[in-house]
C-alpha cells in the first residue's frame, strides 16, 4: 500500500493501472476510519483490481469551525486499517494540495440539498461536491462508494455525478451498526460512556419506529419518534423527517412511494449524530 499526497504522485502510480485495463475502485473519506468505512473499502477491493482511499478532512464542508478544528485526525491508526484489506493507495493531500486557490464554484441540486442537513447545515453539501468532484477529477475511478449512513449525501453526489456527467458508478453501501445497533460514526470516538449510552436510544427508537409504522400513519410514526428522543436523557432532536428516498421531500401517507426513509439527527451532548431507518424499500 502506497500513501501519496499529491495529485501528480497519485495520477503517475495510477497511469501504468489504467494501462493495463485494471478497474479503479475509490472510496473517499475523511479518516478517523472504522468498520463502517472497511466495509465500503472491502466492497471496493472485491469489485476492482485498485482500490484507492482518500483521507481528507475537507474544511469547506464544515460550516462550524469548532467541528472542524474538533475532526479526528488519526492517519497512522487509518493505515493500520486498510493496509490489510488490500488497499492500493492512500491519498491523504494537505488542503493547499486539494484548494491552491478559494474554490468559488457552486453547487446548487434543489429540493435535494434544500432539506434536513442542507436546511441545517449551510453550505455543507457545496463544500462536499466541491471535493468530491476534485476527487473524482483526482482519481478517475470507475467505481466509487458511499455509505447509506450519509443518506442525504449518497443522493446529492449521485444528482452531481448525472450532471456533471462524471462516467462512475455511485454504489451506496447500508449503515454498518455496532453489535447493540449505534450507527458506525467517527464522531462516536468523541463520546463519553454515559453520551455513548444514550445515543443507543437513537438506534432503538428508529427500530421501534419501524414495528409501530407497519400499523400507524407516517404522521403517528413521526409523533412517536419525536416524542421517544425528547423523553430520552441527554439528546436532542435536530430534526426527524420521513421522506421518499428519491425525492428527499417529506411524505404524507406511506404509499405515496415504494421507497420510504427516516431520516434524524440528533444531538448528544455536543456530538451531532445522523442516522436513518428504511420504512419502504424497493
Ligand atoms: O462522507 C464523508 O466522509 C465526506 O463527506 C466525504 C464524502 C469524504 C467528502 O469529504
Amino acid at each position: 500500500m502506497k500513501i501519496v499526497h499529491t495529485i501528480k504522485e497519485l495520477q503517475t502510480e495510477l497511469l501504468s493501472d489504467r494501462s493495463e485495463g485494471k478497474a479503479i475502485g475509490f472510496v473517499p473519506t475523511m479518516g478517523a476510519l472504522h468498520a463502517g468505512h472497511a466495509s465500503l473499502v472491502k466492497c471496493s477491493v472485491n469489485e476492482n483490481d485498485v482500490t484507492v482511499v482518500s483521507i481528507f478532512v475537507n474544511p469547506t464542508q464544515f460550516n462550524d469551525k469548532e467541528d472542524l478544528k474538533k475532526y479526528p485526525r488519526t492517519l497512522e491508526a487509518d493505515c493500520k486499517l486498510l493496509k490489510p484489506i488490500g488497499v492500493a493507495y492512500v491519498f491523504a493531500p494537505s488542503v493547499e494540495e486539494m484548494y491552491p486557490v478559494p474554490d468559488t464554484r457552486e453547487f446548487s441540486y434543489p429540493p435535494l440539498d434544500t432539506v434536513m442537513e442542507g436546511a441545517h447545515r449551510p453550505g455543507h453539501f457545496n463544500g462536499v461536491c466541491q471535493v468530491v468532484s476534485k476527487l473524482f477529477d483526482a482519481v478517475k475511478p470507475h467505481r466509487a462508494y458511499f455509505g447509506e449512513k450519509d443518506f442525504q449525501q449518497l443522493s446529492i453526489v449521485r444528482e452531481m455525478v448525472r450532471r456533471m456527467k462524471f462516467d462512475i458508478d455511485i454504489i451506496g453501501c447500508p449503515v454498518v451498526r455496532e453489535e447493540d445497533g449505534l450507527a458506525m460514526s467517527s464522531r462516536n470516538m468523541r463520546l463519553s460512556a454515559q453520551e455513548r449510552e444514550n445515543a443507543l436510544k437513537i438506534s432503538r427508537t428508529l427500530y421501534k419506529s419501524r414495528t409501530f409504522a407497519s400499523s400507524h400513519t407516517v404522521c403517528e410514526t413521526q409523533k412517536f419518534v419525536e416524542d421517544a428522543i425528547a423523553g430520552a436523557p441527554g439528546l436532542q432532536l435536530e430534526y426527524f423527517a420521513i421522506v421518499d428516498g428519491n425525492t428527499l421531500q417529506t411524505v404524507e401517507r406511506w404509499d405515496v412511494s415504494d421507497d420510504v426513509v427516516g431520516c434524524i439527527t440528533v444531538f448528544c451532548g455536543d456530538v451531532r449524530l445522523i442516522d436513518n431507518i428504511k420504512y419502504k424499500e424497493r
